[in-house]
């Protein structure tokens, strides 16, 4: 109740079909509450494309009806075999399924857009994706150094995908508050969504607040934090072990990475978990039976150190860094 209070207190609604529960998006439609992350970031040096194939698989087979990836993810097609193998099957067809895609920084040029859709659908084997974000405010050229080509030029791209019905939301990844502003107030259409990270450590309540004001919807992405290990001596809590987290766990019965994810959810944000580990796809969706309590939430939010997982240093200097 807390969630859906939230949720209709900032104008967005809950959905409440089968599970995962679904938001409704500003422009109608429906996006299940937690999706597969598909990013190879976080990707065992032993994984192979294939096991994203299999992920995929696994993970609508489990009951996820929401996929997130990316053109430079490289796992387009292997994203795209995943879902013809479960409509194969019979588990799912296209309409039940929500596919979310990215346009990558090299092709930001407005003109660019909607070919760049049309190459990530072909490899997808789709004919359309429910949602296309522009994956980071930053334009480069191929070579990666940066470009100078406005955001807003590359959103009008956006809106055409949109209208052509190759995509049927548009929305951004990685704009920062003084971006979503100017996007809106320069838009015909405004975005749906923005995907940022958001984890234990990273809490982000003034973008979160600023995009729910606005009836944006949040994917969090990274949203375990460094509760997964990160290599990162340094990492500051929650780790898994950690004594709090644990704790919470033990009394619902679930896990810490359950826990977690229960966090981003009770926010009323669409959390996107990455696995490619079979036992552990089927757990990461097994969180919509439990809530946690104002006070559990508030000690989660307390580890908040504002410090990223994700930090791409060699883009401080270009124009638009949004952190
Ligand atoms: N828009 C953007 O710029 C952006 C940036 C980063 C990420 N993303 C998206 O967000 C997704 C997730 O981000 P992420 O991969 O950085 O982080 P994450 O999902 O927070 O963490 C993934 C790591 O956690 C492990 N893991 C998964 N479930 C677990 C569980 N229940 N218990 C313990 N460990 C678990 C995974 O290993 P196993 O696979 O072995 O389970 C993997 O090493 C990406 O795949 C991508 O789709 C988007
Ligand atoms: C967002 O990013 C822009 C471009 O780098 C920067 O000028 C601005 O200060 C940032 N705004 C916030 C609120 O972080």
């Amino acid at each position: 109740m807390r969630v859906l209070g939230l949720l209709l207190f900032f104008g967005l609604n809950v959905v409440l079909a089968t599970q995962p529960p679904c938001v409704l998006l500003n422009d109608g439609n429906k996006m299940p509450m937690i999706a597969l992350g598909t990013g190879r970031g976080t990707a065992k040096e032993t994984d192979t494309l294939d096991d994203v194939r299999n992920a995929v698989f696994w993970a609508i087979e489990a009951g996820y009806r929401h996929i997130d990836t990316a053109a430079v993810y490289g796992d387009e097609e292997q994203v795209g075999q995943g879902i013809a193998d479960a409509i194969a099957k019979g588990i799912v067809t296209r309409d039940q399924l929500f596919i979310t895609t990215k346009l990558w920084n090299d092709k930001h040029a407005r003109d660019q857009v909607v070919p760049a859709l049309k190459e990530s659908l072909s490899r997808l084997g789709l004919e359309y994706v429910d949602l296309f974000l522009i994956h980071f405010p930053i334009a480069t050229k191929e070579d990666g150094s940066p470009d100078n080509i406005d955001y807003l030029d590359t959103w009008k791209g956006m809106e055409e995908a949109k209208q052509l019905g190759l995509t049927t939301s548009i929305g951004v990844s990685n704009f920062n508050i003084s971006q979503i502003d100017r996007l809106l107030a320069n838009s015909n259409v405004p975005p749906a969504v923005n995907e940022f990270e958001v984890n234990p450590t990273l809490t982000q309540e003034p973008l979160v607040y600023h995009c729910m004001s606005h009836n944006i919807a949040v994917m969090a992405y990274s949203p375990f934090g460094f509760l997964v290990s990160r290599n990162r001596p340094d990492a500051p809590p929650p780790k898994y072990d950690d004594p709090i987290i644990g704790a919470i766990a033990a009394k619902y019965g679930k896990s810490p990475g359950q826990v977690v994810l229960r966090f981003a959810i009770e926010r009323g944000l669409v959390p996107i978990p990455k696995s490619t580990n079979q036992k552990r796809i089927a757990e990461n969706i097994n969180v919509f039976d439990f809530e946690l309590s104002a006070e559990e939430i508030a000690a989660i939010a307390s580890f908040n150190k504002n410090v990223r997982v994700i930090e791409i240093d060699g883009w401080k200097d270009y124009p638009n860094y949004p952190f």
